[in-house]
């Protein structure tokens, strides 16, 4: 399929440079140790996957499965289940500690001098290091891009971090947090790679891999077995690392996997048009503040580019879309609070089922009433403001 543009909704296209394979670092041996880590963290639980029967009907597909990560800690997000997984991997190199040996306690036991962790964020991969600099007792320093929203900074600040707020985007934000950690002799923990920076974004690809563990234990459970699997992408670190794991236990290329991004920071769409990481510039000015990257991580984007079924560029009208359809759930599902980069996947799947021209997308990435889809809802209600801009004053509607 050539892009398909559905107007006013979403763009579209098959990754030509797919070539399904087993991805480094996402092995069984490699994965196993890091739900052991984040079980042993005080308040971990499973989040819930919801089976939205009634959306999936109306839809046209057999089921929906959506992930909640509303409920991942008390955090509401999965940010995280990276970032802490990648202090500890960084802390037990530097202590000796084998991954078996991984515990919040037994690390903390082994610091001997005081520590700053720092990161660039836009909201929840920052309050993930803060919350795992806390609780090993350590300071924390996050810089967050010019415009967040003013609720992602106090989340910060109220876990003991200080925040430093930009005048520039993301990715620059990046290179300020970068530089000033190298100048200070802090730890560095960023969520994505660039040429001679891959340790730490992998381990923390590798810590996503627990919403994959859980995921498939509830799959098990239900007796179901997903046929598709929708991830939006920033960097595509989070795409990555959950594709590369699913990859790992379904057999590379058994799912179809499709990315879903901003239209306003679609580096990993135009990266996958190209078949090589394509940069995207300027103020990247979309809700979906998550996802509001310009600069693939080259090893998820590896993944990607292996894996990845097809990549959609989306409006944030449909982001809008899906955070109010999860609000608002057909009779019988359950309700989701789910944020602007949280609800694309489903805003999309709308576009799908709803727009004049979505029938075709859906018969060409087999989409039917036997596929089993999984969806992250990657985040609940990150910002309360325009959550109820969205969802209660309608703002950002559909125009198709
Ligand atoms: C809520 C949410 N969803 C998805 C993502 C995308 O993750 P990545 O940047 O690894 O692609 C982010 C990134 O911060 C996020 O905060």
């Amino acid at each position: 399929m050539s892009e398909k543009i559905l107007s006013g909704a979403l763009k579209c296209i098959d990754n030509e440079f797919a070539s399904p394979k087993m991805s480094d670092g996402f092995s069984s041996r490699e994965l196993d140790p890091v739900r052991k880590f984040h079980s042993q963290l005080p308040g971990y639980s499973r989040t819930p996957l919801h089976a939205l029967d009634g959306l999936a009907k109306q839809i046209g597909v057999g089921k929906i499965l959506l992930k909640d990560e509303d409920y991942r800690f008390d955090l509401n997000a999965f940010k995280v289940l990276g970032g802490s997984f990648a202090i500890a991997k960084l802390l037990g190199k530097k202590y000796g500690l084998a991954d078996s040996d991984l515990t919040l306690e037994n690390i903390k036991k082994h610091i001997d001098q005081p520590m700053t962790f720092t990161s660039a964020t836009d909201g929840n991969h920052g309050r993930g290091i803060a919350w795992a600099a806390e609780k090993l007792g350590q300071k924390a320093v996050i810089y967050m891009p010019v415009g967040t929203a003013a609720e992602r900074i106090k989340n910060i600040e109220n876990l003991g971090a200080e925040v430093i707020v930009t005048d520039c985007n993301y990715d620059d934000t990046v290179r300020i947090a970068y530089d000033t950690s190298c100048n200070n002799g802090w730890e560095f923990i960023q969520d994505t790679a660039w040429e001679g920076y891959t340790d730490i974004p992998l381990w923390i690809m590798q810590g996503y891999a627990t919403i994959v563990s859980e995921s498939i234990e509830q799959f098990d459970e239900a007796g179901l077995v997903p046929t598709h699997i929708i991830l939006q992408a920033g960097v595509g670190s989070m795409a990555g690392g959950v594709l590369g794991a699913f990859a790992n236990h379904y057999g590379p290329g058994t799912l179809t996997s499709l990315i879903v991004e901003p239209e306003k920071a679609d580096c990993i769409y135009r990266s996958g048009k190209a078949g090589d990481v394509v940069y995207v510039s300027g103020e990247l000015d979309t809700i979906m503040a998550g996802l509001a990257c310009g600069e693939p991580c080259t090893i998820g984007w590896d993944i990607l580019k292996n894996n990845a079924t097809g990549f959609f560029s989306c409006d944030d009208s449909l982001a809008a879309t899906g955070m109010r359809i999860l609000a608002n759930p057909v009779p019988g599902d359950s309700k989701v609070v789910s944020g602007e980069s949280g609800a694309i996947g489903i805003g999309a799947l709308y576009a799908l089922a709803n727009h004049p021209d979505g029938q075709t997308v859906m018969k060409h990435f087999g989409l039917d009433s036997n596929s089993v889809v999984f969806v992250l809802s990657t985040e609940g209600n990150t910002d309360p403001v325009n959550y109820q801009k969205v969802v209660w004053g309608g703002s950002h509607s559909a125009s198709f």
